[in-house]
């Protein structure tokens, strides 16, 4: 596929993008003086602290907020009986939902309990110790009822949603006749996989202060993805104009989703601080972190797969049943990878909820392409031993060159390269073709590999750089850092974009009152935001061109702007590098001190940039704007398993993938890494536990809530694959939050099979599942 055409570039020359530099605000974390959202110490700052239901459905009978109110230094106790009214909340009968909230439903606004751990009432006190002390004195007296705690209760009714993620994607997808093509497929198999609940668990918890400048202002440091779309939801739910509404969230410990909304704490707290006349700060404890910002859905698929003798994939059905909230009808969509990770000529896939009496479930890390990896990877290395193929062979066999879910050319697939340099890495060419043949002393040690694949989500932002005479700059957007290299990828791109070093660049984000930039999530903001600075830079350099031509002093006077290019914050001629000076010399002599530009970056701009490449190269007319838009990447794992105890440890990790231009070698591999564990977490420790009579988490907290620690993780090796997409965006940036946990899970349960001989197919793969009867297809 000829998919690099030389003369659309993307980005800036090479400088110090790409490079591995330290985190720009390396130093400021570890000294401390990064502030995080609850670490602002606001003059006459009070503290809040929810009380929450211990009942999972039913009624507020009445609460007793006496005693509580007794205590010193307590300010207010807000209950849904004294709670201010709301302009509009997200339940309110039109049933559209305020913009960026995932809850159709907002706790405190009346008697109605959906779920265990909701918010009844909100304690402010002038201390933190004062106003916990004064929650535990609340007494609340419920109707209690029966609550349903998940699909798989007898008494859970099964619905078809229509609709899934908001609406956001269909319920039902249909490609040929799977049916047909699965009844005649010579090969045949089905398999039940199962995911337990998993939670985000970021190191910060969900966290705001809240303060009104005026009785009509507010401003909020918030714990949030994205400081945008809380900004509307604020605004929409306090009857504010967006603009009267601040939020700023400098640093962030982590959110792998679950901040990527507006959660019913921050609306809490804004309302708290307004009616105690001070600013309020609240922070979710670690367990009400488990019900106050969602979680990976408990859920079923049962995928079934017809193939040729040879292996040629022929049919994929999926089916996914989950538990959602009483309100809500989110579902992980994860058939969107499983519809388009292989050459596969028929597709069927359908989904079904449950309500039950949960908090709902939301977006978190790789939502649906990771769980959807998981059945298909696992069903692939199944067929594989059935047809007594290399797993690896038949992915080569089943390769997709085109998008088979859309029919569309990849904008770039590096697929290939990846499975190629992964096996190279990790030695698979001596893999015994055997399941639990491979010894070492006890334990039984097995390989596995899977396929990763992520969407380029569509988005788009906005970035503001002012360059000043002096040779340095202010670059703005008001993106969010979850902890990955946000500010340092970001200088680096403005310092190449810029000609500056990265010294000399200080780059700014957080604040709504900055450009708008998109949420940091669905691993959008490395492309989106980067390529609005690029565009920002460009549009200083067009300012000063002009600017140049007409000064009758400078060495460019009456050139044409095209033949004007800036190299190293250098204007020269392009033809002629003798001709042109220092930016800073003709903006002296124009007496400006500095100078504006701004620009808007947009991720999956693949239409305009297609059409560009098409207009130059008639080859590509028929692919302009048509490109589907995926980072691809492959996995390959050694795990030694105990044969005694069934423990599985990870002893060797390969991962390599193609996510385009890699901005800072060094903070891009950390998040591979890191998106790996998360994904070795899910496929052997991570699960939450809901009580099925109380609905209840038993294990709220990380001492049962088990993640992995240093000790459970190897040496990681990992590569990315020089990889030049010129329909993405102005840098060709794929983004890698989300697909550095695509197909780990999968990966481990290969290796576990290669290992043992047992097909786990229940994440996590705990002990108790090794030793007991899981059987092969
Ligand atoms: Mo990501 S789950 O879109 O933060």
């Amino acid at each position: 596929m000829e998919n690099e055409p030389a003369f659309f570039e993307t980005g800036p020359k090479a400088g110090v993008v790409g490079q591995p530099l330290n985190r720009v605000d390396g130093r400021d974390k570890v000294t401390g003086r990064a502030r995080y959202s609850a670490e602002y110490a606001l003059p006459g700052l009070t503290y809040g602290v929810l009380k929450t239901s211990e009942i999972a459905k039913g009624r507020i009978r009445s609460i007793d907020t006496a005693a509580a109110l007794k205590e010193p230094g307590v300010l207010a106790v807000f209950t849904h009986e004294n709670l201010p009214r709301l302009a509009r909340t997200p339940n309110d009968a039109d049933g559209k939902k305020a913009i960026g909230a995932p809850m159709g439903f907002l706790p405190m606004t009346g008697d109605v309990i959906h779920y265990a751990g909701q918010a009844v009432a909100l304690v402010v006190a002038d201390t933190f110790e004062r106003a916990t002390h004064a929650a535990a004195l609340v007494r609340v007296s419920y109707l209690t009822e029966q609550p349903i705690a998940a699909y798989t209760d007898p008494r859970a009714e099964l619905f078809d949603p229509q609709k899934i993620q908001d609406g956001k994607a269909d319920a039902h997808v249909r490609r040929g006749d799977a049916r047909a093509a699965l009844a005649a497929a010579p090969v045949q198999l089905t398999a039940v996989y199962t995911h337990a609940i998993n939670h985000h668990n970021p190191m910060e918890p969900g966290a705001t202060t809240a303060v009104w400048e005026a009785p009509d202002r507010l401003t909020v440091y918030e714990a949030t993805q994205g400081v945008t779309r809380t900004q509307k939801a604020l605004a929409t739910m306090l009857g504010l104009p967006q603009d009267q509404v601040r939020v700023i969230t400098k640093y962030l410990g982590g959110g792998f989703g679950c901040k990527g909304s507006c959660w019913p704490h921050t609306v809490l707290t804004a309302q708290a601080a307004k009616a105690v006349g001070r600013p309020v700060k609240l922070a979710l404890t670690r367990q009400q972190q488990y019900t106050g910002m969602g979680h990976r859905e408990d859920q079923t698929q049962t995928l079934r797969l017809g193939a040729s003798k040879e292996g040629k994939l022929l049919a994929l059905i999926h089916e996914k049943t989950s538990t959602t909230s009483p309100w809500d009808n989110y579902a992980e969509s994860n058939s969107k990878i499983i519809n388009l990770l292989y050459d596969c000529p028929t597709f069927e896939a359908s989904y079904q909820l449950a309500r039950g009496n949960v908090m709902t479930s939301t977006f978190t890390r790789a939502p649906g392409e990771a769980p959807g990896s998981f059945a298909i990877e696992c069903l692939m290395d199944d067929l594989a031993y059935r047809l007594n193929l290399d797993p690896l062979q038949l992915r080569l066999l089943n390769y997709a060159e085109r998008d088979p879910s859309t029919g569309q050319a990849w904008s770039s697939k590096g697929l290939r390269q990846c499975y190629a340099r992964g096996a190279e890495l990790f030695g698979w060419s001596k893999r015994n073709p055997k399941a639990g043949a491979t010894r070492d002393g006890r334990a039984l040690v097995g390989w596995g590999m899977a396929t990763a694949s992520y969407p380029v989500h569509s988005s788009q932002g906005t970035a503001r750089v002012r360059l000043f005479a002096d040779g340095h700059a202010v670059v703005q957007s008001g993106a969010t850092d979850l902890g990955t290299g946000t500010y340092t990828v970001m200088t680096q791109v403005a310092a190449d974009s810029l000609g500056l070093p990265p010294e000399k660049i200080r780059f700014e984000l957080g604040d709504t009152t900055l450009p708008t930039a998109p949420n940091s999530g669905g691993s959008v903001a490395a492309g989106t935001v980067s390529s609005s600075i690029y565009a920002a830079a460009q549009d200083v350099w067009q300012k000063l061109i002009k600017l140049a031509i007409k000064d009758s002093k400078s060495p460019l006077f009456k050139a044409r702007t095209e033949d004007v290019v800036m190299e190293k914050g250098r204007l020269q001629l392009k033809q002629d590098a003798t001709k042109g000076e220092p930016f800073a010399a003709l903006m002296k002599r124009a007496e400006l001190s500095d100078i504006e530009g701004s620009g808007s970056g947009k991720y999956g701009a693949g239409y305009e940039a297609g059409q560009a490449v098409a207009a130059a190269d008639p080859a590509h007319k028929d692919e302009a704007g048509q490109h589907s838009m995926h980072s691809f990447g492959a996995h390959f794992c050694e795990v030694r398993v105990d044969p005694d105890l069934g423990t599985v440890r990870v002893t060797r990790w390969v991962s390599v993938h193609a996510a385009g231009r890699i901005l800072n070698a060094k903070t891009a591999r950390s998040q591979i890494i890191g998106g790996s564990i998360f994904g070795i977490g899910a496929a052997l420790m991570e699960a939450t536990h809901r009580d099925r009579h109380y609905a209840r988490y038993v294990n709220a907290d990380l001492a049962d809530y088990h993640i992995p620690v240093n000790a459970d993780i190897p040496d990681m090796t990992v590569e990315f694959i020089d990889e030049h997409d010129p329909y993405i965006n102005a840098m060709g940036v794929k983004g890698i939050g989300e697909i550095s946990m695509v197909g780990v899970s999968a990966a481990v349960a290969n290796a576990v099979f290669h290992a043992t001989g047992k097909r786990v197919r229940d994440l996590p793969i705990t002990p108790d599942k090794i030793l007991g009867t899981a059987a092969a297809v």
